[in-house]
């Protein structure tokens, strides 16, 4: 996927990685929309603002019917709540499961057939270390990232007949609003952003973009007792 030239959508761009993503687009001449919940908070220079709230059917319309030729999708729009499976909010749990699968699903399918009309394009779906682990008391945003793994492999199967290539990130704690509470190191997300989009150009299924993250994916090999070491007897 040539980077250069392309008109790409970033979902959540108004801070945090996607507003990363955005700037290293625009850096890489492509042409951006910078989709937000609220537009007008989007203060990067060269992108277009696109209203755009992923858990709400009409305003994925709206952004996919003022577009039209988008050629890179990039979901990267997230929630984190820190709420357990087990006790948190109900409520709680489904912005988790409404904002990452229920999300990234209704714009892959808005947009899916913009990239189709591009010539198959790509999507880049930003997932976590926490796809394939489970945290006590982060268990929902756990669970919802999974689910969004599983629906990234499913769409990287589904939309090969049309060309496009799917691309999944997996990375641990970045430097944005959503860690502010954490004090475990974290990962720049300038630079995830960049390590990100080389994957995209080259034309990687997945990009994993710390160690955690593939130390984690090696610990799948070793089954439960590799990943929950708590649980050992
Ligand atoms: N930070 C980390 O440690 C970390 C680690 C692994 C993966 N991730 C993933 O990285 C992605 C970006 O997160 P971040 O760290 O940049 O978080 P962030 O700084 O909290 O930014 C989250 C972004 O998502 C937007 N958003 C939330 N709900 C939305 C919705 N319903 N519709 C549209 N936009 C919505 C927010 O918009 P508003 O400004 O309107 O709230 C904001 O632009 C997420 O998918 C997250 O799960 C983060």
């Amino acid at each position: 996927m040539q980077i250069e030239g392309s008109t790409a959508l970033v979902t959540g761009a108004n801070r945090g990685l996607g507003r990363r993503f955005a700037e290293e687009l625009v850096a890489r001449g492509a042409k951006v929309y910078a989709g937000a919940r609220r537009p007008e908070a989007v203060d990067l220079p060269g992108v277009i603002p696109v209203a755009l709230d992923v858990t709400d059917p009409d305003s994925v319309a709206a952004a996919a019917a003022s577009t039209g030729d988008v050629s890179l999708l990039i979901n990267n729009a997230g929630s984190s709540t820190v709420t357990s499976l087990l006790e948190g909010s109900l409520a709680d749990i489904e912005l988790e499961m409404n904002t990452h699968f229920f999300g990234t699903l209704a714009v892959s399918r808005a947009f899916a057939p913009q990239l189709a009309a591009a010539g198959g394009g790509a999507i880049l779906n930003v997932l976590s270390v926490l796809s394939w682990v489970s945290l006590p008391g982060n268990s929902a945003y756990c669970a919802a990232k999974s689910a969004e793994w599983s629906l990234t492999n499913a769409l990287r199967v589904e939309l090969a007949g049309q060309g496009t290539q799917v691309t999944a990130l997996h990375v641990g704690y970045m430097d944005t609003d959503m860690a502010a509470h954490v004090t475990s190191p974290k990962s720049d997300p300038a630079v995830v952003a960049k390590l990100a989009l080389d994957g995209v150009a080259d034309g990687q299924f997945e990009v994993l973009a710390d160690e955690l993250s593939q130390q984690v994916q090696r610990g799948l090999a070793g089954g439960v007792a590799a990943l929950y070491p708590q649980l050992a007897g």
